[in-house]
């Protein structure tokens, strides 16, 4: 028997509600991997799928919340994977669809696993999680388009939460000048310490203007916010210039005129962490090991157990996390 959360909704039922339970390997779904949970974490879409109504992304209950985990392979019917291998999984609807990481167990495809790079630990993995992963992407797709430190500088947007504050890391360590948006003052020192070189206050962004151009500030732009404040940004930026679209957390319209892609040759590239091919999960997990300073990574972490989900669901909802949790399901 193992330890779960489980997301249930009995019959009749209007709202599902979290329970810690034990429960034991013949409860999970199938799949070719057995995987020993020693990680996972706390992420936007984990939120969602705690709430009483599932976010619109869990169709059936029970259910085990957790889009990623990482940890060691305890057997497994596929030859790529063997006993003891200490493995990653984000995306592929884990945790919204099949059971996810909320549990001391999991079982899996092979196809959705990937190998720890070597110099990772699993604690570290999920310190990155989903949301530093996705950093890793949103930045791979910048360089992929041309930008290199000397370009000018890079905003981050939503910088204090999960993709934000792993994004300032890296592209600190990589030399860029990183201007870090956040709506948090009291993140400044925390947002320096990681990696940025100036604090731009949210409401300096918030604000809507009628003009399509503004002056050309930014030569890239890994942005978690989405909505208004992307709209802004676009024609903020620089000739040629690349926006790397992660997330939504300040609203999913993008209210903006084609005019900065026609006259300044702006690049709005999108990123999708989910579907990402296998080669580039490889690629982006050994750029992760190699390009993101673990000890500013350390200063990210906060460590949880399965009965604070709950709470930190509604916190990442409301924007209230900071940084990244590590759930520690070892316990
Ligand atoms: N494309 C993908 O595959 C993918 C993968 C992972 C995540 N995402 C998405 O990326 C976004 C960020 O994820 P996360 O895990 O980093 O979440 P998070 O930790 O909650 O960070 C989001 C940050 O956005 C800022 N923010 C929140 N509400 C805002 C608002 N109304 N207006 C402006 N800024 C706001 C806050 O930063 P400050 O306090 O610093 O202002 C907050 O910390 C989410 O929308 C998530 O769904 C997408």
């Amino acid at each position: 028997m193992f330890k779960a959360l489980i997301m249930e909704k009995p019959e009749g039922a209007e709202e599902a509600t979290p329970q810690i339970r034990e429960i034991s390997e013949e409860a999970l779904p199938e799949g070719e991997v057995l995987v020993s949970v020693d990680y996972s974490t706390v992420n936007y879409k984990d939120g969602l799928c705690l709430s009483p109504s599932g976010g619109g992304l869990v169709r059936k209950y029970p259910h085990v919340p957790g889009i990623d985990f990482a940890g060691t392979v305890e057997a497994s019917e596929d030859a790529r994977f063997a006993p003891g291998d200490r493995v990653v999984l984000t995306g592929w609807r884990v945790g919204e669809v099949h059971w996810g990481g909320y549990a001391q167990k999991a079982r899996v495809r092979a196809d959705w696993l990937v190998p720890l790079p070597e110099g990772l630990s699993t604690r570290q993995a999920m310190a990155v999680g989903t949301a530093g992963f996705t950093a890793m992407l949103a930045v791979m797709a910048l360089e992929d388009h041309g930008l290199s430190p000397d370009k000018g500088e890079v905003l981050v947007t939503g910088a204090a939460g999960g993709v934000g504050s792993v994004a300032t890391a890296i592209l600190g360590h990589l030399g860029y000048e990183v201007a870090a948006v956040t709506g948090r003052p009291e993140t400044s020192d925390y947002l320096t310490d990681l990696g940025a070189s100036r604090i731009v206050p949210r409401a300096e962004l918030a604000e809507t203007v009628r003009r399509p151009l503004e002056s050309e500030s930014w030569a890239g732009c890994v942005d978690a916010v989405g909505g208004e404040m992307l709209a802004r940004v676009l024609g903020q930026m620089k000739y040629g210039g690349s926006v790397a679209a992660v997330g939504l957390a300040g609203g999913a319209t993008l209210p903006t005129s084609v005019i900065p892609f026609l006259l300044r040759g702006v690049n709005l590239l999108g990123i999708d962490s989910v579907m990402q091919p296998f080669e580039n999960r490889q690629r982006a997990w050994a750029r992760v090991a190699r390009d993101l300073p673990m000890a500013k990574l350390e200063e990210m972490i906060r460590s949880a157990v399965l009965e604070d989900l709950p709470r930190l669901g509604a916190d990442i909802l409301k924007g209230r996390v900071q940084g990244r949790v590590v759930v520690d399901l070892k316990g």
